[in-house]
């Protein structure tokens, strides 16, 4: 089969590789119909995550079709349409019992395009399959499901569940790239007063008004916090969302918060963070900090069965299976083509504007 191959810092190509096999009872193995690229394959081809080793297939997000199961696998069988998630889950160990399947002990987490072969390819091998993988509700099409493998659940669980986002709050999201975009999606589920979006480029503040945002701040031009005071009475946001992962965007969503608020950090940090404990004593906050668990996944499918929520907004490229090196391409340059996500195309996707070989369909 072909899969887009990590061959260390800086070098990736579409090579010719084994097909997948059964190897443990709870093992399914998927035809991957449509797949797409996240910023964590970036940070991978960067080098930033050294446990991904040369060899290794990248991505963790797809939708695809159940070819063969393993003897152990009980709740699926071949032919049936599946979400595949970016997080697996053993089933038994302490944190799975707890949902907490990001920190499972048993050999699930996040472990596609990280510690096994991953979904950026034609078929792959999913290991405890009965936890990991969900039904395609009847009727959608893989475009309306495909995010809701990373980017939905994360930002619903660590940003807008974690900061406990009540109705008519001000929500204040620092970061436009797709996991800010997902936050405000989301909160929009608990009708907050106002949802506020903080970013350096106007393109991804466009982008947040198209997904929900009432008010945007280019933090590059304008003073943030000021606009956030100025909407609140001088009191703050009552829940703050960090999207970025660098220290001068935590401690705005620090400052942005309101006492007695919830300042709820999505973004992964590479450097040691300041939290400014001389002035935060006094203010009764909240700082929480996860790694997505996806145990909300059944509940978005549910809401974009019943056309509460559509995640389809996220898809601005389209590119054939064959095509996922030049997808990267396009993906990794989002300043200058607009990419919120690319999806790649199998021949037997489900639903969905049809790209042409090598040409890339905007959606909008
Ligand atoms: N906790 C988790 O489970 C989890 C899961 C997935 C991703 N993440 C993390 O979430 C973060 C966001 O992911 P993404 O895919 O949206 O990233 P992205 O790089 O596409 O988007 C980041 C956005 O932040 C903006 N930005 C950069 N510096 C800024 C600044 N100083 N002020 C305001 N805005 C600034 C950029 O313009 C961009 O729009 C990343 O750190 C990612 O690793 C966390
Ligand atoms: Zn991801
Ligand atoms: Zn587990």
């Amino acid at each position: 089969m072909k899969a887009l191959v990590y061959h260390g810092p800086d070098q990736r190509s579409w090579d010719s590789v084994d097909d997948p096999g059964i190897i443990d009872p709870g093992d399914a193995i998927v035809r991957i119909d449509s797949s797409t690229i996240c910023g964590t394959d970036l940070h991978i081809l960067k080098g930033d995550v050294p446990e991904v080793t040369p060899g290794t297939v990248l991505g963790h997000e797809a939708v695809g079709v159940i070819e063969e199961v393993g003897r152990g696998v009980s709740s699926f069988t071949k032919g049936d349409r599946v979400l595949i998630s970016c997080v697996s889950s053993c089933g038994r160990c302490r944190f799975c019992k707890e949902g907490r399947y990001g920190q499972c002990l048993g050999g699930g987490g996040w472990i596609f395009g990280h510690l096994i072969d991953g979904l950026q390819a034609e078929y792959a091998r999913v290991p405890f399959a009965d936890n990991s993988v969900y039904k395609v509700p009847e009727g959608l099409s893989d475009e309306q499901v495909l995010f809701l493998a990373d980017i939905l659940p994360t930002s619903y669980e660590v940003g807008v569940l974690n900061g406990v986002v009540h109705p008519g709050d001000v929500v204040a999201i620092v970061g436009a790239g797709p996991i800010g975009l997902a936050a405000i999606l989301t909160a929009k589920l608990f009708t907050p007063g106002h949802i506020v979006a903080i970013d350096l480029d106007d393109g991804r503040l466009e982008a947040a008004r198209r997904f929900g945002a009432d008010v945007t701040v280019n933090n590059g031009t304008k003073d943030a916090v000021a606009a956030v005071m100025e909407l609140t009475e001088g009191l703050g946001a009552d829940v703050s969302i960090e999207a970025v992962g660098v220290p001068d965007t935590f401690e705005l969503a620090v400052d942005l918060v309101r006492p007695g608020g919830h300042i709820a950090n999505v973004g992964v940090h590479g450097k040691a963070v300041t939290l400014h404990l001389e002035k935060l004593w006094i203010r009764d906050v909240t700082i929480t900090t996860g790694l997505v668990d996806t145990f909300s996944t059944p509940q978005l499918l549910k809401l974009v069965a019943s056309g509460r929520l559509d995640p389809t907004l996220f898809a601005t490229h389209r590119f054939p299976l064959g095509d996922t090196m030049d997808a990267y391409d396009v993906f990794a340059d989002a300043a200058r083509t607009g990419a919120l996500k690319v999806v790649l195309e199998g021949a037997e996707r489900i639903g969905g504007v049809s790209a042409t070989a090598g040409a890339v369909a905007a959606a909008h």
